[in-house]
């Protein structure tokens, strides 16, 4: 399949190099700056950087449309290319976890109907934080799948073609699944941060707890790999240790206030995990204000 990229950073880059090896022609790349563009391009071994005109030719032979932009920036440029000429058998893809592929018919809500164009968004559960890091990752991610009937066909074709491990997904889930993500990832890097704070008002050096903390947390992951969350519990609450919980409410208080909540609310939910009666409800253990 002939390839435009539209917005080449972390993920359209990193899965254009893929969809390259895999036998696809990347044959343009469209950034917001031509230089990122270009950096693309020579990350991805194949294609060309494109200006505004340039894309608009390309677009008149492109199979597929990958419109790998920030989520927020999908629709104007969506509604860019339905103002120009296009293959009208052009595919068109975005990779967002929160947003459904229908996106891509643009803001007339009529098009959707009219429009044959397939459509279909393909979401790795991961985090990209670069490009080498994608080309290491992506292959061997869990991706969601929804989109038209034609646009599945490809996708389809793309996750075989690239021997991606994939399920579908019901669109109108996909913020629930997002916000999922957002929890187990983004939510975890605020509590190692979280945890980190109050590990550096124990007097624990930098160093120290770079390493620790690490330890810690990826000890935990890999106990949970195999077997359920409530199953490798550890720690007072599952123990049902109260006055331990009671002196690390009350240390957090004189240390670091602001953590008093969060260690409170994750205690109710560590409870709700195993099924213990929760002692944190009212603002305090025991039920109690404090
Ligand atoms: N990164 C992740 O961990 C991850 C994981 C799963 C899914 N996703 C999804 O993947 C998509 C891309 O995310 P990302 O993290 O790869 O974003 P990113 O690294 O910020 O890259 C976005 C790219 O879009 C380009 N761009 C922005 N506005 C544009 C415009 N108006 N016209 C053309 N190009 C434009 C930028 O160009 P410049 O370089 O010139 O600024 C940049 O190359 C999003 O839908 C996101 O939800 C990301």
């Amino acid at each position: 399949m002939k390839v435009i990229i539209i917005g080449a950073g972390r993920i359209g880059a990193s899965f254009g190099y893929l969809l390259q090896t895999g036998g696809h022609e990347i044959i343009g790349v469209k950034n917001k700056s031509k230089a990122s563009a270009q950096r693309a391009v020579e990350k991805i071994g194949q294609g060309a950087a494109l200006s505004r005109q340039e894309l608009v030719e390309k677009l008149k032979v492109a199979d597929l449309v990958m419109v790998t932009t920030p989520d927020d920036k999908i629709s104007e440029i969506v509604d860019y290319i339905n103002s120009c000429q296009v293959n009208r058998d052009s595919v068109f893809m975005h990779m967002s976890g929160l947003l459904p592929a229908e996106i891509l018919y643009g803001k007339e809500k009529k098009e959707k109907k009219e429009n044959k164009r397939g459509v279909f968004s393909l979401h790795p559960l991961l985090s990209v934080p670069d490009f080498e890091t994608g080309l290491k990752t992506l292959p061997e991610a869990n991706y969601v799948i929804e989109g038209s009937d034609q646009g599945l066909k490809v996708g389809h074709k793309i996750c075989r073609d690239l021997n991606l491990s994939w399920s579908s997904i019901d669109p109108e889930k996909k913020p629930l699944y997002h916000a999922a993500a957002v929890l187990a990832a983004n939510y975890l890097v605020t509590l190692i941060g979280c945890s980190y704070e109050l590990l550096e008002e124990a007097g624990i050096s930098d160093e120290k707890i770079k390493n620790s903390l690490l330890e810690l947390s990826s000890g935990v992951l890999k106990n949970i790999k195999d077997k359920s969350p409530e199953s490798v519990l550890t720690g007072p609450v599952a123990r049902g240790d109260w006055e331990t919980v009671a002196l690390h409410l009350e240390s957090i208080k004189k240390n670091n206030e602001d953590l008093v909540e969060l260690y409170r609310v994750l205690g109710k939910y560590t409870t709700r995990l195993i099924g213990k009666k929760n002692i944190f409800k009212g603002g305090g253990i025991d039920g109690q204000d404090s």
